[in-house]
């Protein structure tokens, strides 16, 4: 006999209703809190479908009585009852018709009080909830959040299953190809100062899987990056991966519309239209200010450059003269949010997105206050109001500087952060949009170096080919992002299924011959026996769900997320290993590493 004796589970808490009176049922969870009146006791039993009330009173058998007497929050009980309507009815839950009069009560684990209440949209440090995740999991938002989870990788394997996907596991100790973050390395016992990489994605093994002759593969992968977090960003997240052979961007695009219309339509009932708005990068990165933009709202940037091409102001001119751009941005409404107190603060906010400074013009009843317009001629400013549309209770944010690009992000982002702080970004809507046309390159500045803006195996536009290696910088991609409500939750591209363009783009990388065939030569050797053209995408599954939900950050939907350290609170993950473990990977630590 186990803890549990005769009893066994008829029911979850959450589903009984009024239909199920008079039955006996058995049901079990953790109690969310006791009332004791007295004559009459209350216990609320919490399971993952929800709270159901048990109640005992003057003709409970006293031994049971008593022993509801005893309960507590969280104590984990077993109770058989027969279900009854109750004298108040209560509202606020679906069970709250009924209760269950109980005949039997098993207490099943006693429980501390735990360092948090157990309820919906708690207040609590997250720090705290992190370190007792499992009791943080209890509650019930989060609990949605998980489940919502399990939904969707279900949905996901049934569409792309039905869509003819083959679900294939790729390896996760692989060799380390550092191209994009950096890896998470683990080191090798068998082949001592050997290392294994995590894999940043399963992309090459996909590819491989291409020229296996799959045709068509999925997975739910999980993935590891060690670069910096931010609220959409975990050192392992999961990805929903896909490739498909004999296939180019528009066979990638179709299938993927479907999958979005059938997840949101099956896990939340919303219905997505297809297909999905087009932007190249280049118009997004213009109206938008950024490559993944919010359409939820306007507030496009407007272009001020033709504008001041003659004006004295010495900060545009200074712009215009190194090659750059001066737009704006235009906060309809924002005077009474944005005071001169508050556009300070966005000047210091704006400039971790490199901006060096900010111009503005508030217009409110009492008049035209600006940073910059006296600087100009009436003409300039009469052109630039008209451009802009600026109207009494308008702000105008405009950025200038040698660099376009820096004036469209930083503009882009005091876009999304204004509109977001005016309420102008509304809830409950879903609209997707396929960004295109990316460059095939980005300048690091600080490899100094030309690098892939997708990754080393995104195939460059045909009519690039000719300028990989004389001007890398014009060169286009076939490459597509998929952006849900200002977030990327998914990207891809057309892969070089030619040996030869892949050897000059690990040139045009800056990889010498020999370093291309060290690290990726098992690769372009592999495209020498007959490979298929192929192209796919991954989507960030945590991503789409955190949009989905429309949730602020990606820890809640991870069951066991880490924190911006990358740390993992509840079981302190990193941390040190034995002496003895480090000798046989032949790993002798820093005396000064050591100590921290
Ligand atoms: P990419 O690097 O764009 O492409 O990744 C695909 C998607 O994964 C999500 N994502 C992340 N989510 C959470 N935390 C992170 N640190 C993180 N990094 C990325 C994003 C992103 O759109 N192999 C290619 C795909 C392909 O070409 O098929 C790849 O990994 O939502
Ligand atoms: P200054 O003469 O430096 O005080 O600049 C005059 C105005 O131009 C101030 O409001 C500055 O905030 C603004 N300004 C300075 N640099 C920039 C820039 N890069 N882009 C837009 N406005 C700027």
């Amino acid at each position: 006999m186990d803890q549990m004796g005769d009893l066994r589970r008829t029911d979850y808490c959450g589903t009984l209703r009024k239909e199920d009176c008079g039955r006996e049922v058995v049901v079990c969870g953790w109690v969310q809190r006791q009332r004791d009146l007295g004559q009459l006791i209350f216990i609320d039993v919490r399971d993952r479908t929800g709270i159901v009330q048990l109640a005992f009173d003057g003709s409970t058998d006293r031994e049971i009585f008593e022993k509801a007497f005893a309960i507590r929050g969280e104590y984990v009980v077993m109770a058989k009852g027969t279900v009854r309507i109750r004298d108040s009815i209560n509202h606020e839950i679906p069970t709250g018709d009924i209760e269950i009069y109980v005949c039997e009560l098993r207490l099943l684990s006693r429980a501390q009080t735990p360092p948090f209440e157990i309820t919906s949209g708690t207040s609590v440090k997250e720090e705290l909830r992190l370190k007792h995740r499992f009791l943080d999991l209890r509650r019930p938002d989060l609990q949605a959040n998980i489940l919502m989870r399990h939904r969707v990788v279900k949905l996901v394997r049934d569409y792309f299953d039905q869509q003819g996907f083959v679900e294939i596991e790729t390896p996760t100790l692989i060799k380390s190809t550092p191209e994009g973050a950096r890896d998470y390395l683990v080191p090798s016992r068998v082949f001592n100062g050997k290392f294994f990489a995590l894999p940043q994605s399963p992309q090459l093994y996909k590819q491989l899987l291409m020229l296996a002759g799959f045709d068509k593969y999925m997975q739910i992968a999980r993935c590891y990056r060690d670069e910096d977090l931010r609220a959409d960003r975990q050192p392992e997240f999961t990805q929903i991966d896909l490739e498909m052979s004999f296939a180019g961007q528009e066979e990638v695009i179709a299938v993927n519309e479907g999958a979005m219309q059938y997840i949101f339509k099956e896990a939340l009932g919303v219905d997505v239209p297809v297909p999905f708005p087009r932007m190249t990068y280049r118009e997004a990165m213009r109206r938008y200010g950024s490559d993944k933009p919010d359409i939820r709202f306007g507030m496009e940037l407007t272009d001020l450059t033709a504008l001041v091409k003659q004006t004295e102001f010495r900060v545009f001119a200074g712009a215009l003269a190194a090659g750059g751009s001066v737009r704006a941005v235009k906060l309809p409404g924002g005077a009474s949010v944005f005071t001169r107190k508050e556009i300070d603060k966005l000047t210091e906010w704006v400039k971790a997105y490199g901006a060096k400074g900010l111009a503005w013009t508030r217009v409110t009843g009492d008049g035209t206050s600006s940073s910059f317009e006296k600087f100009l001629s009436e003409t300039e400013v009469r052109a630039i109001h008209e451009a802009c549309g600026l109207q009494t209770g308008d702000v105008l944010l405009v950025v200038a500087d040698g660099d376009d690009e820096t004036v469209c992000t930083s503009l882009g982002a005091l876009r999304v952060e204004t509109a977001g702080r005016m309420g102008l970004i509304p809830k409950g809507e879903f609209r997707f949009l396929w960004v295109t046309d990316f460059p095939l390159f980005a300048f690091s500045q600080e490899e100094n170096r030309y690098v892939a803006k997708h990754h080393p195996f995104t195939a460059p536009r045909p009519e690039d080919l000719s300028k990989l290696e004389s001007d890398p910088g014009t060169c286009g991609a076939i490459a597509y992002d998929m952006v849900l409500n200002g977030a990327e939750i998914g990207g891809g591209s057309v892969r070089i299924s030619d040996p030869s363009v892949q050897e000059r783009m690990f040139r045009a990388l800056g990889f010498t011959a020999e370093d291309a065939q060290k690290r990726f030569g098992f690769l372009i050797d592999a495209y020498r026996f007959g490979a298929p053209p192929h192209a796919g995408m991954a989507y960030g599954l945590d991503r789409l769900l955190m949009e989905m939900l429309e949730l602020d950050s990606l820890r809640d939907v991870i069951a066991f997320p880490k924190v911006a350290s990358s740390a993992e609170l509840l079981s302190g993950a990193p941390d040190g290993v034995d002496e003895a473990q480090l000798k046989e990977l032949g790993i002798r630590l820093e005396a000064d590493a050591e100590k921290k």
